[in-house]
């Protein structure tokens, strides 16, 4: 990018990041500065009822008026946007290629995901990086990103329902990695897994260097855990909710004080959704370390909404064995207290950590926006 390219767009490119939940629409827009990305506003909505279904915006209206609700409510300025695709038909692969041309690169990059991708390469809307040479010395090393067209298309219909300009759309776990890691941070050369629990699905992923070796999506979330205790209890999915917010714990045997009773049959309900979540991070986490033998796992950040749930972060730091923090996206960016108190910023970022990255990009690293990739 040239330094007039930038003097340019200084100001005049904002982005609103945004963050389609199944559960929650959410949204992020920061300014460029000169020390950095500076918090601008945030701000989500509920998504209308089967308004999102495994990624795809089945109804690109109906979530098109939400979304103008969004940017209407949280005056953001910015009528760009950022966003990201995720779920199960998301893959983002290494390969090692001969070395070829960029060009050559995009025939033949189809060719290479055919090998991988569980839907067909005409379904799919494919793109590959080169991201240097290969440890052979001879080919070169490219990061595939594929996810299915569906994805795309109906998120755009739905941004240009709302009259917004769909700028970049990428795939979650780099939103995730921008919101949480910087180059400078001390874990930045450590494998670390980033869990998005949100309500439908939970993301996994490791990340290390920038890159990401390691992505996965399971379906299981806070809709699960509501739904043990709407039937366990016997209770609307509506009180089910608001259960898990104000009563549910996640006990140990650490809680020596005396627990009310609710608390403890709460307890007991959503132990068997939250024993299936935990396993299928251990799976991860255990495919991770047979794939790349040699590397461990340092520690987890915890994000998604459901990542709320009271002593989920110390239940997994017991059962996975590792140290469990939980994400604060919105914490780590400059801001002004008088526009974001430090109670707000910790409660909205752990949900936030999607929204927060993707605003994030296109901000150049000395903070000023630059044009979209
Ligand atoms: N304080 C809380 N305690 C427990 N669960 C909570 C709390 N606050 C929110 N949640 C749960 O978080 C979930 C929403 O999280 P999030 O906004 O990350 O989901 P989403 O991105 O909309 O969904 P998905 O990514 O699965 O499509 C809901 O299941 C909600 O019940
Ligand atoms: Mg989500």
């Amino acid at each position: 990018m040239s330094f007039l390219g930038k003097f340019f767009s200084r100001g005049g490119n904002k982005y609103v990041g945004i963050d389609f939940g199944s559960h929650e629409l959410k949204a992020v827009q920061f300014g460029g500065s000169s020390r950095g990305a500076v918090l601008e506003h945030v701000y989500r909505v509920s998504t209308p009822a089967n308004g999102i279904k495994d990624g795809v915006v089945s109804d690109p209206q109906l979530v098109g008026e939400a979304l103008r609700q969004l940017v209407a409510d949280g005056a953001f300025t910015a009528r760009k946007t950022i966003s990201a695709v995720s779920g199960p038909t998301v893959v983002v692969r290494q390969v090692t290629m001969p070395v070829m041309s960029e060009r050559e690169l995009r025939d033949s990059t189809k060719y290479e995901a055919e090998r991988f991708l569980p839907y067909s390469v005409d379904e799919a809307q494919i793109d590959a990086k080169i991201l240097g040479k290969a440890d052979d010395g001879q080919n070169m090393d490219v990061l595939i990103v594929a996810a299915q067209k569906d994805l795309v298309t109906s998120q755009m219909s739905a941004l240009q329902f709302a009259g917004l300009t769909p700028s970049v759309v990428e795939v979650e776990p780099f939103s995730m990695v921008r919101a949480m890691i910087a180059s400078d941070d001390p874990q930045y050369e450590q494998n670390i897994a980033l869990i998005n629990v949100g309500a439908a699905s939970t993301s996994i992923n490791i990340t290390k260097g920038g890159h990401v070796p390691f992505t996965r999506n399971v379906p299981i979330g806070g809709n699960a855990i509501t739904k043990a205790i709407a039937n366990g209890l016997n209770v609307s999915m509506e009180d089910a909710e608001k259960m898990k917010r104000e009563k549910a714990r996640i006990l140990s045997q650490q809680d020596t004080g005396p627990v009310p009773p609710t608390v403890t049959r709460i307890f007991n309900v959503i132990t068997p959704p939250l024993t299936e979540l935990v396993t299928e991070v251990h799976k991860s986490l255990d495919y991770f370390r047979t794939r790349f033998r040699g590397e461990t796992i340092e520690s987890v950040i915890l994000g998604g909404g459901s990542s709320r749930l009271e002593n989920l972060d110390a239940f997994l730091s017991h059962e996975l064995g590792l140290p469990v923090v939980l994400a604060s996206p919105l914490e780590r960016s400059i801001h002004d207290p008088a526009d974001f108190p430090a109670d707000f910023l910790r409660d909205a970022g752990p949900s936030m950590i999607v929204a927060a990255g993707l605003g994030k990009r296109d901000l150049a690293s000395d903070g000023r926006a630059g044009a979209a990739a």
